[in-house]
């Protein structure tokens, strides 16, 4: 049998074949179980040892250059394959958007997008917590304890059931919560903000039974009231794209923070409309309570596990649909939730205007 002549065919079909499918019936015809070469070498068996001596090495160099042969235009198929599939599938990026995009961005959505986008910028990173929550967690480790009229003053959403550890269920009345979590769970320094839904049995035209904060936190050493001003100010004047955003800040109380300050910012009416801009008692001006904020209590670091000699931190809580309401010009809260397209058509914002603050964060609507 001519070893060479049966080589030279098997490679010139291999070196012929222009897809992988044939290429693999190759490999069975020539190396399957019943292939010829695969025939070839059982005949090995019956053969005399001399006869074995010269034949042998030709048939296994049959096979070896027929391997070889095959895992080459093996790979010289797929190359070609991808090329073509690359060539194929270019996408152009300097084709033009859909005229009309469907669906669009929730401004909520869009407001919790330009305040991660002002705080990452800040340093602060993104933290969340669980909606429902455990009155440990929303009052007692706030210092709101058991008896604490401020317990009434949040018309909480209880369960029915307490958890494992006898602790009373409730859906989160604000995200005060995730300071606590926080804490336990990273220890400090902190800098976070937690944006999130909250809820309240509470409905009118400016409270609906769920609503969004954003928490922020910041403990560290050394942190003082001014930190907390300078944060503020900051972020509002980078929220509402203005320079002239003043603030004033008022004693309040809350019963995690001590002391605490209720931060109020200027406006101006022009055309019978609130703008925000220059200070509240020019005349014709006035001022709006914006947010609750203040140094975190003691015993509320102490409940987080820190030690309240070591570490000092502050607190805020913002109404996300409140300043979106304010920034965005809607006056009803209610069709915030409502589900309906028109207004989302009207207040939305396009998927591709990605707030960022290079670009300015308040996307054009
Ligand atoms: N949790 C408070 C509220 O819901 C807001 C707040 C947060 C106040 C943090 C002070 C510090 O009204």
């Amino acid at each position: 049998m001519d070893y060479a002549a049966t080589g030279e065919q098997a490679l010139a079909r291999i070196a012929a074949a222009t897809d992988l499918d044939s290429l693999e019936k190759l490999r069975v015809e020539f190396l399957g179980k019943q292939g010829s070469i695969s025939g070839l070498l059982k005949t090995l068996g019956a053969m005399s040892p001399d006869e074995r001596q010269t034949t042998g090495p030709k048939i296994h160099a049959l096979r070896e250059s027929v391997t070889e042969a095959l895992t080459a235009r093996k790979a010289g198929l797929e190359q070609a394959a991808l090329d073509a599939r690359l060539a194929a599938e270019n996408i152009d990026l300097s084709l033009p958007a859909p005229e009309a995009p469907r669906g669009s961005i929730h401004p909520v959505s869009q407001v919790l997008d330009e305040l991660a986008e002002i705080f990452a910028d800040m340093g602060f990173a993104v933290a969340t917590g669980p909606e429902i929550e455990d009155d440990w967690h929303n009052f007692t480790a706030l210092n709101i304890p058991e008896s604490h009229p401020a317990r009434a003053m949040h018309d909480t959403f209880y369960f029915p059931d307490k958890d494992a550890e006898g602790r009373a269920m409730l859906l989160r009345t604000h995200t005060s919560p995730v300071q606590i979590r926080s804490m336990l769970r990273d220890g400090a320094p902190i800098r976070i903000i937690a944006p999130g839904r909250v809820y309240r049995s509470d409905s009118d035209a400016t409270h609906t039974p769920m609503f969004h904060q954003v928490e922020g936190l910041v403990i560290d050493k050394g942190i003082h009231l001014g930190h907390l001003k300078w944060t503020l100010e900051t972020f509002l004047k980078a929220f509402f794209e203005r320079d002239d955003i003043v603030l004033r800040l008022r004693p309040s109380y809350f019963p995690f923070t001590e002391p605490s300050v209720e931060v109020d910012v200027g406006f101006a009416i022009q055309n019978g409309k609130r703008v925000l801009g220059g200070s509240g008692d020019a005349p014709g001006h006035g001022w709006m309570e914006l947010l609750g904020s203040g140094m975190v209590n003691r015993k509320v670091i102490a409940a987080g596990g820190l030690d309240p000699d070591e570490w000092q931190g502050f607190a805020f809580g913002i109404g996300v649909d409140r300043i979106a309401m304010l920034k965005y010009g809607m006056d009803d809260l209610r069709a915030f939730f409502d589900g309906d397209v028109r207004w989302l058509q009207h207040y939305g914002f396009s998927p591709l205007d990605v707030p960022t603050l290079s670009a300015g964060v308040g996307a054009a609507a």
